[in-house]
């Protein structure tokens, strides 16, 4: 019989669980055995392992998060981490590797591939930023809780007549700010993609002023800068395992340069984990289903190194290098959207 071994890296997202109960039901089905490895590529490297049963994952298409837990532990940063991976998977006899997680998780099980490891990635972050395939799991719902935030921040703003801005997560992507932005009617929209200045902010909100629009609502990427600086905002200058510094303050620092420009006070909700929490949409319950279904059957078929990724309906595999190296920012044609009502 052969035997997945799966884990769950990096930053967590909604629709992982749903992925995990489609690889273990789609698995059974197939004569699969899986292992689950806990703590993200720790879970390897300290053989971390549990066996994972139809019985273990029912119940869990609705439930956020992941039950095998996450970390962003690096092999390639640990004491001979790679060959306790392999030994790992040795000893538990797995046959092929399903990473689920970012460009940091896949990116190790690409390096793991390089080394003989049969490897499949899922790709999973709120991000949406990484290459060759048109959505990650986990966008979608982080995408639904930004639209009822700013739905929420909409009724203070006009009651109050005030000028609020909503910080969301997106390193180098605007993804979730971009269509965050245009699905909860935001009056500004920055993106990494697009260096901003703060003036024309400013002028943009005195024009609503002018047209009786008594508020404004700014939403704004993490890793967004300001023109002419360089560099983003972080909240912690040190880096995690994959070169990683914690961002967050940006929206304060727009706040701060405004509330200057405009002598009242200008507001920041920074959405932080709360977007990254709760249950997955039903997109997000879909597309975990078929990714799981899609890395077994993939595996199965004896591909290694590669990715699950949905094309229009399709769900299809690329290579995880090809997807890796081509990381994905907004598309071109879709950044009218930044300013469609000026
Ligand atoms: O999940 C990806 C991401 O959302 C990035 O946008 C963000 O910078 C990062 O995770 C923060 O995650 P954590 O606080 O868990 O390191």
């Amino acid at each position: 019989m052969p035997r997945a071994g799966v884990l769950t890296g990096g930053g967590d997202s909604p629709g992982i669980n749903a992925a995990l109960r489609s690889i273990v039901r789609f698995g059974d089905r197939h004569g699969v055995d899986v292992v689950g490895f806990q703590e993200g590529w720790r879970g390897p490297i300290e053989n971390l392992a549990r066996p994972l049963t139809p019985i273990d994952v029912s119940g869990l298409l609705h439930i956020g998060g992941t039950i095998l837990s996450s970390s962003r532990t690096n092999p390639y940063r640990t004491d001979g981490g790679p060959e306790r991976v392999i030994e790992t998977l040795k000893v538990n006899a797995i046959d092929f590797l399903i990473a689920i997680g970012g460009d940091d998780t896949l990116g190790v099980a690409h390096r793991l591939a390089g080394e003989g490891v049969r490897a499949i990635g899922i790709p999973q972050t709120i991000d949406n930023d990484i290459g060759m395939t048109d959505y990650t799991l986990g966008f979608s719902s982080a995408l639904a809780a930004i639209t009822d935030a700013l739905d929420r921040l909409h009724t203070t703003a006009a009651s109050h007549h005030r000028v609020l801005i909503l910080e969301v997560m997106g390193r180098d992507a605007g993804w979730l700010s971009l269509m965050g932005g245009v699905a909860g009617g935001a009056d500004v929209i920055l993106i990494p993609e697009q260096d901003f200045d703060v003036d024309a902010i400013f002028r943009k909100i005195k024009r609503r002023e002018h047209l009786k629009k008594r508020f404004s609502i700014v939403i704004i990427a993490e890793g967004a800068k300001p023109e002419g600086v360089n560099g983003q905002v972080v909240e912690e200058a040190e880096v995690d395992a994959f070169g990683h510094a914690r961002l967050g303050g940006v929206g304060q620092y727009v706040a701060n340069e405004l509330s200057e420009r405009m002598r009242i006070p200008v507001r920041v909700t920074n959405l932080a984990y709360l977007q990254r929490g709760g249950s997955p949409s039903p997109f997000d319950r879909i597309l975990a289903t078929r990714f799981g279904a899609a890395a077994i059957e993939f595996a199965l078929d004896g591909r290694s190194d590669v990715m699950t990724a949905i094309h229009g309906t399709k769900i299809v595999p690329v290579p995880l290098g090809e997807a890796l190296a081509n990381p994905r920012p907004v598309d071109e044609n879709l950044l009218y959207l930044v300013n469609l009502f000026e």
